[in-house]
């Protein structure tokens, strides 16, 4: 089960990114928000790392502006690993090394294209273990 939360200026965004999990057959749980009325992204950012960290979902997609707030905010949730991608490199070494739980796209920053390729390597990538578990154990 995949977790997905936008605030307004991801939702357009959010909603293609889960269309697309859907017609790869992935389960999606949207954790909002529904529209593109203002609204404050941390709130989102919580419900749907909440629902990693307490294995409700096995990651979550999180789309803002930038994808910075939504990193920042997500990153403060003990579990979480967030990171921000804006290519697909970064997205398959954070799965590889880091063992992201949370990817952050921003929609004013990338186009639908990039962020849909982005999230099939995010979410095909599996976690190297070894040396990157030391580390990661490091500051968890
Ligand atoms: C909303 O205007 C914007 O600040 C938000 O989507 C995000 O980019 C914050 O990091």
């Amino acid at each position: 089960m995949i977790a997905i939360a936008s605030d307004h200026a991801g939702f357009a965004l959010k909603e293609k990114i889960k269309k697309h999990l859907e017609e790869l057959k992935f389960e999606v749980c949207d954790f909002g928000t529904e529209n593109e009325e203002s609204c404050d992204y941390p709130v989102f950012a919580k419900k749907a790392c909440e629902a990693v960290v307490s294995g409700q979902c096995d990651r979550a997609i999180l789309v803002c502006g930038t994808g910075i707030g939504m990193s920042m905010a997500a990153n403060k949730i003990k579990g979480i690993r967030a990171a921000v991608c804006t290519e697909t490199f970064a997205a398959k070494y954070t799965r590889l090394h880091n063992d992201a739980n949370v990817l952050c796209m921003g929609a004013r920053v990338i186009g639908e294209g990039v962020a849909i390729e982005i999230t099939d390597t995010f979410i095909t990538t599996e976690f190297e273990g070894g040396k990157h578990k030391r580390r990661i154990d490091m500051f968890e």
